[in-house]
């Protein structure tokens, strides 16, 4: 099934080579328990995303997550993660102000979580920042099309592409020549996607982005069906986890109450 299924630890180099070979298994984790789930499942790249200030801060947006929290929750990821390629997400305010600033965080998340990569949403306006991380010796992911941390001027969370294609391929490509290992194509319609897709020599990691991505990637909490504050219609559920969860939580009420639970299999009788 997988080329890459008996690799016991993915690296840039594997994400680099499979555009053209397989498809690219990506999904966020924000803890140690599920992120031993998704690095067993076979999941190729992990992504501690800022999307933790919704999913798990229950935050209206992504904008206050701050850089100790990713640095915390990559630290609780790392634990569990054995074969994962695993990336960091920067969060909104610690790469705008500076070069110097940008470099300066995303190296503290490299040396106090042990991650491969990072990420930062951004076209052309951070080519300058890619560079100097790239030539300092950090792998960097970007993320172009929607971007949540732009959520403020963009005036909410809207498909990219229809009439700025032109300007996503160029950010693309700058990118691409900055040295970035691969891109994140968010909520991008599926022929500009496809475009971006085929033009470049890194791959496409697609999140509502459609088919011709070189990988996806989705948030672990749309993919188990637990958060249903937005639900996306690009966020396929392998399963309804959110009603499962509520079952299992109802029924231990009820039998405790109900004095059903614990029964004397699960008393210490001596
Ligand atoms: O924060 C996040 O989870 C992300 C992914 C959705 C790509 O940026």
């Amino acid at each position: 099934m997988s080329k890459y299924k008996d690799i016991k630890k993915i690296t840039v180099t594997h994400i680099k080579k499979m555009k053209n070979e397989e498809k690219i298994v990506c999904l966020t984790a924000y803890d140690y328990t599920s992120a031993k789930i998704l690095d067993e499942s076979g999941v190729d790249l992990i992504l501690v995303g800022d999307s933790l200030g919704m999913v798990v801060a229950g935050y209206e947006n992504t904008l206050s997550v701050t850089l100790d929290q990713i640095i915390l929750h990559c630290q609780y990821v790392k634990r569990a993660v054995k074969r994962g390629f695993l990336v960091a997400d920067i969060p909104f305010g610690y790469y705008q102000v500076s070069v110097e600033e940008a470099v300066k965080n995303c190296i503290r998340v490299i040396k106090e979580t042990g991650f491969e990569a990072v990420k930062l949403e951004g076209g052309a306006e951070i080519v300058p920042i890619v560079e100097r991380l790239v030539r300092s010796g950090v792998n960097v992911m970007g993320h172009i099309g929607l971007m949540p941390q732009m959520v403020n001027v963009m005036g909410g969370y809207k498909i990219q592409g229809r009439n700025n294609d032109e300007k996503l391929l160029d950010d693309a490509i700058a990118l691409e020549k900055a040295g970035v290992f691969s891109i994140v194509l968010e909520g991008i319609v599926e022929n500009v996607a496809k475009k971006i897709t085929e033009n470049l020599s890194v791959p496409t990691i697609g999140i509502g982005s459609g088919r011709y991505c070189d990988g996806q990637i989705l948030v672990f909490h749309d993919l188990f069906g637990l958060y249903d504050d937005i639900t996306p219609k690009f966020a396929k559920r392998y399963c309804d986890g959110r009603t499962i969860f509520l079952n299992a939580a109802k029924d231990y009420v009820r039998e405790t109450k109900e004095s059903i639970f614990p029964e004397e299999k699960h008393a210490f009788l001596e």
